[in-house]
């Protein structure tokens, strides 16, 4: 497909916002030794946050941060990316701030400005950058969550749009960036034989998994605020939903498939309280930052219906969360049994018939599973899975892949306003409005209630990776 505005200026900076915090040190600095290796990435790189740091302490920050990483480290390139760091410290509501960065950024005219930095912050640092005039020519990459509801995603929004046009704004989600994940778009519409049976005709439900066997890893404070569904669900979970259900794009190019993920949200039905399952696990409040009494999610499961001609009546089951029992990422396509039973066991009363399996991590796979017949007298058979591994070695990770493709102005991994205001219509209902949460012990698959949620069609399909399983 021909990139969306592949023929506008490479930034010339990069300006990273919160380069003393977690994500920068964990995902940032080793994606930016990645662009600088594959020399993607030649340009100076601002770091600024609000630490009292020398320019030493951040050069330390990202070399420790790469050494971590598990790369093999050429000193050569890490020299290289060190070279090109300056470092910013000052507070983001002192216009002093923005002028300490318009001089550290030198004689460069076109910067990327990229917010890792607390949700809260988004707003301060875009008009920071407005009023100090180094959002002319420039772009901002804006890091999830986009708003914690509606309304503040659209306030976020119009804040944005005020200062930057609607294409030099990058909404963040990393999990457009993940090979994987691409590869749903690629195998659905660059086969021919899903289509057909790819409807409510012959799909019976669809779910999704993404499971984590750690928890909050002290990121407690943030947890309080966002919680589960906020924090994966309406961004990571929903944009695997919108490219298994989305249409097919018109025409080759970002634009339409940019629209017709949009048109999946704009026909998801607003989810209600009895659609959602909220589990805590057992312990979370004892996680430094987090109340003793919290009622926030760590787990969430949710039923979800999609009102398009397509996927009416199919329901879609989505679950996420915190310490359960593998972590991994899957999807389930289940599709109907036969319509006459004409062996024994080719309608199986409980559990699944066919089904396409994505395993999207820890690695990647697609599986088809069907009924082959056991040697014998008898025509009874086993249910099994035809299986393509797809494994990508070497492949970019998200952020070197979202950060190369912001940095040439190409919009097609990132989310638009309207695609994100049309997800949060359908989460925003049971923000406020829905159960208290569940205990659920660690190392399980979440609470009981969930079970009770998908039991109508069957039960989870539970991930299995430790047992080698892919
Ligand atoms: C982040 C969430 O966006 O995604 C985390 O804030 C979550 O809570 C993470 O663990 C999962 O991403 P990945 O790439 O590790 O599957």
């Amino acid at each position: 497909m021909a990139p969306t505005n592949a023929s506008q200026a490479r930034s010339d900076a990069l300006v990273v916002f919160g380069a003393t915090g977690d994500l920068a040190s964990k995902m940032i600095y080793p994606a930016l030794y990645q662009m600088t290796k594959k020399g993607v990435l030649d340009v100076p790189v601002v770091g600024i946050a609000g630490s009292k740091w020398t320019l030493r302490d951040l050069q330390k920050r990202a070399t420790d941060s790469i050494e971590s990483a598990g790369l093999a480290v050429d000193r050569t390139v890490l020299e290289r990316l060190l070279s090109k760091l300056s470092y910013v410290g000052g507070n983001y509501n002192d216009p002093a701030t923005f002028e300490a960065l318009k001089k550290a950024l030198g004689g460069t005219v076109r910067p990327a400005h990229y917010l890792a930095i607390p949700p809260s912050l988004f707003p301060t640092v875009i008009r920071g950058l407005g009023a100090a005039g180094l959002a002319n020519n420039a772009r901002v990459i804006v890091e999830k969550p986009f708003g914690r509801d509606l309304a503040s995603a659209r306030e976020l929004n119009a804040i944005a749009r005020s200062v930057f046009p609607e294409e030099a704004i990058f909404r963040i989600d990393h999990y457009l960036g993940k090979e994987a994940i691409m590869n749903i778009l690629y195998f659905r519409f660059a086969n021919s034989f899903l289509e057909p049976v790819w409807n409510r005709n012959f799909v019976s439900h669809v779910q999704l998994t993404l499971s984590e066997d750690f928890g909050v890893k002290g990121r407690g404070l943030f947890y309080e605020s966002a919680g589960c569904l906020r924090d994966v669900v309406q961004n990571h979970l929903f944009q695997i939903v919108a490219l298994l259900a989305m249409e097919p794009p018109a025409y080759q190019g970002y634009e339409a498939v940019h629209v017709e993920k949009a048109n999946v949200f704009h026909a998801m039905r607003p989810l209600v309280r009895d659609d959602v399952v909220r589990g805590q696990y057992n312990g979370y409040r004892d996680e430094p930052g987090v109340a003793k009494d919290s009622d926030v999610e760590t787990f969430c499961a949710l039923r979800l219906f999609i009102d398009s001609w397509r996927w009416e009546g199919v329901p879609w089951y989505l679950r996420s969360g915190k310490c359960l029992a593998e972590s991994a990422v899957e999807i389930l396509v289940a599709f109907k049994p036969p319509p006459q039973r004409l062996f024994d066991d080719s309608r199986p009363a409980s559990g699944l018939a066919n089904y396409v399996r994505f395993r999207l991590q820890p690695n990647s796979a697609i599986a088809l599973a069907a009924r082959v017949k056991r040697a014998g007298q008898e025509f009874v058979g086993d249910q099994r899975e035809l299986y393509l591994y797809n494994e990508h070695r070497g492949e970019e990770t998200p952020y070197e892949r979202l950060l190369r493709d912001a940095m040439i102005g190409k919009g097609t991994l990132f989310s638009g306003e309207d695609a994100i205001d049309a997800a949060w219509a359908v989460v925003d209902p049971v923000l406020a409005d829905h159960r208290p949460t569940e205990i659920y012990e660690k190392g399980s698959w979440g609470p009981k209630s969930a079970d009770a949620l998908i039991a109508p069609y069957g039960e989870w399909h539970n991930p299995v990776v430790s047992k080698g399983a892919k």
